[in-house]
């Protein structure tokens, strides 16, 4: 059993990765509904967050459903941290994750995000503030390190476990690759390995089929995997990939009416959530991968990226439901 604090988190968890703009209620719910073991929100900023920004604060929202869920922080000051600390620990999630990866530069140059692993005796001081500011777990994702030549994770995990993170979710890329190249889990095996290690070791990077999910399981030992990329428009990986590493077959893929089900929910909540404006813009990047393998399926994907009512988009979402209930979908 998979443990963080006292959460249990079953066998082999497949946790939501925290993904801006995109892991916000509306696709959490989704991604829930089709076997998320543990989701964290979008990385929110700690100086927003203290200076009390509402789109900071508005991504602190979490529903009872979720849990477990984690909200995850990101700042490179201490002062910031500890104070947004202890304003996560007011929303009640059941984790605090900190963001030590985001390799974007108007993060990086604050002295945050993945910068920070250039300076781990401020990773340290960072992190024991925010231990000793919250009574939640906390957790910490992070990359290699900043480059090849100062790559780092295997200090980084065993003085961040002192200072009392409970996980450590590990993409295996450095800063500087961004999302190029392959991500390499053999770090990340390293450190599960290591015998001072005792926290769970979630690896992370480029899984995307349940084939693959199974193959880094068994050869990188780690103790669960986190996935981006792989669940937006495609939040049935998750128990897809659950079913495989039960039973070794492979489940069919969602018919159309499952993929248009899913998809207006998605819509739906985005519209509760976001007001009809924005949430209906910020839909549009979904719709491609909900549909992605359909034939003839282009004049309605390009409909539902022009349409501007909630209404408009949600017949159009049924006409489709028509059109192509028959259709063959591919995995
Ligand atoms: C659009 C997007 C937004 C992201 N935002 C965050 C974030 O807020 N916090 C974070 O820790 N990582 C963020 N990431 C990195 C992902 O959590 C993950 O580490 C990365 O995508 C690699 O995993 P994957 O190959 O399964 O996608 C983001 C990635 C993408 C593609």
């Amino acid at each position: 059993m998979v443990k963080i604090g006292n959460i249990e988190l079953g066998e082999f968890p497949l946790l939501l990765a925290p993904m801006e703009d995109v892991s916000d209620p509306p696709f959490r719910a989704v991604c829930k509904d089709n076997g998320a073991d543990l989701m964290y929100t979008e990385f929110i900023s700690s100086e927003g967050l203290i200076r009390d920004a509402i789109k900071s604060r508005k991504k602190l929202d979490i529903f009872p459903y979720e849990k477990p869920i984690g909200i995850q922080i990101f700042g490179g000051d201490e002062e910031a941290m500890a104070m947004s600390a202890r304003i996560v620990d007011a929303t009640q999630p059941d984790i605090l994750d900190i963001n030590y990866g985001c390799p974007v530069k108007k993060v990086v140059c604050k002295g945050a995000g993945a910068g920070v692993l250039r300076d781990i005796p401020l990773m340290v001081r960072l992190t024991q503030a925010v231990v000793k500011s919250t009574s939640l777990p906390v957790t910490v994702k992070t990359r290699l390190g900043w480059d090849d030549s100062s790559i780092n994770i295997e200090e980084v995990a065993e003085r961040l476990q002192d200072v009392g993170i409970k996980a450590l979710s590990i993409h295996g890329r450095t800063r500087a690759q961004l999302y190029k190249g392959e991500a390499d889990w053999t770090l990340i095996r390293k450190v599960k390995e290591n015998p001072r290690i005792q926290i769970p070791i979630f690896g992370n990077g480029d899984i995307d089929t349940p084939e693959k999910a199974l193959e880094y399981k068994n050869q990188y030992g780690v103790d669960g995997i986190m996935i981006g990329r792989a669940a937006i428009g495609y939040p049935w990986i998750f128990n897809e990939i659950k079913h495989f590493m039960k039973t070794g077959e492979k489940l069919a893929a969602p018919s159309m009416k499952q993929r248009i089900e899913v998809a207006r929910k998605h819509l739906k909540f985005s519209v509760e959530w976001k007001g009809e404006k924005t949430g209906i813009l910020e839909m549009r990047r979904h719709y491609t991968s909900y549909f992605r393998n359909i034939p003839n399926i282009k004049p309605y994907r390009q409909k539902l990226v022009e349409f501007e009512a909630y209404e408009q988009v949600d017949e159009l979402l049924c006409e489709m439901e028509q059109e192509f209930m028959n259709a063959f979908v591919e995995a």
